[in-house]
């Protein structure tokens, strides 16, 4: 069955706090989201791109890329914006087709890297998604940071994406978690939620997320690079 990206860049980027969405800001010539579309374009064997922003009005145009692309509107919550985007791929695409949801926010994924996320997909038939194993010790605090507790650093692995399901799976498990009011920050939670199975593919920390403003730099210099 096709893959497809789903790319949730209908978010306000509060925490970044530039006047517009950080995935509007330009890195060099382009958008953030013109950067990640770019490298996701690139990937062989992608069927499209189903792109959810917050107002059609500024989807752009992304003729030029070797893949379709098509805009849908988004919600309030980063789950209500991946929701959008599989519905219109569960109801024109059809259900058994893979959804690789990937953040606008993440422009330095590394097309190697999405690759053998699908060939794991495929291969073994499950969902799977991008990550990171943790180098530094993990604390769980109270509210007022005194330590609770100290993680086991090889149990613990930082999640990216793109996080990889079949799409009307992935849509049942993120309706199921909504109805629950489950706090979903990502696609695997809500599989997990609902007792599916998540393989975690190691990934490459060039794929962080633009978040803080202080990480604008380093995604500028990561962007520079050829990979
Ligand atoms: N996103 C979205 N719809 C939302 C919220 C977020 O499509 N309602 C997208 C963002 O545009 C981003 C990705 O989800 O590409 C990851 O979310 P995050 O980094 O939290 O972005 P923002 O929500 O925009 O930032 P902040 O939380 O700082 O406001
Ligand atoms: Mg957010």
């Amino acid at each position: 069955s096709p893959f497809w990206a789903v790319v949730p860049a209908a978010g306000t980027g509060r925490r970044f706090g530039a006047d517009q969405p950080k995935q509007f800001v330009r890195i060099g010539e382009q958008s953030v989201l013109a950067h990640t579309l770019q490298r996701l374009a690139a990937v062989p064997g992608l069927a499209g791109i189903v792109l959810v922003v917050a107002d059609l009005a500024d989807a752009g145009d992304w003729s030029q890329l070797a893949v379709p692309v098509v805009a849908v509107r988004g919600g309030a919550e980063r789950a209500d914006s991946v929701m959008a985007g599989l519905y219109w791929l569960v109801a024109e695409q059809g259900p058994d087709c893979w959804a690789l949801v990937h953040d606008a926010a993440r422009p330095g994924v590394r097309v190697a890297d999405v690759v053998t996320l699908m060939d794991y997909c495929a291969a073994h038939d499950l969902g799977a998604i991008l990550a990171l194993p943790a180098r530094d010790t993990i604390k769980t605090a109270d509210a007022g940071a005194m330590v609770l507790e100290t993680l086991p650093r090889d149990s613990i692995w930082l999640a990216q994406t793109p996080q990889c399901f079949r799409a009307d799976q992935l849509l049942r498990a993120l309706k199921e978690a909504a109805e629950q009011g489950l706090p979903v920050t990502d696609e695997a939670s809500a599989m997990q939620a609902v007792g599916e199975p998540v393989q975690l593919i190691r990934g490459h920390w060039h794929n962080t997320k633009l978040t803080e403003p202080e990480d604008f730099p380093l995604i500028e210099w990561i962007l520079s690079q050829h990979d």
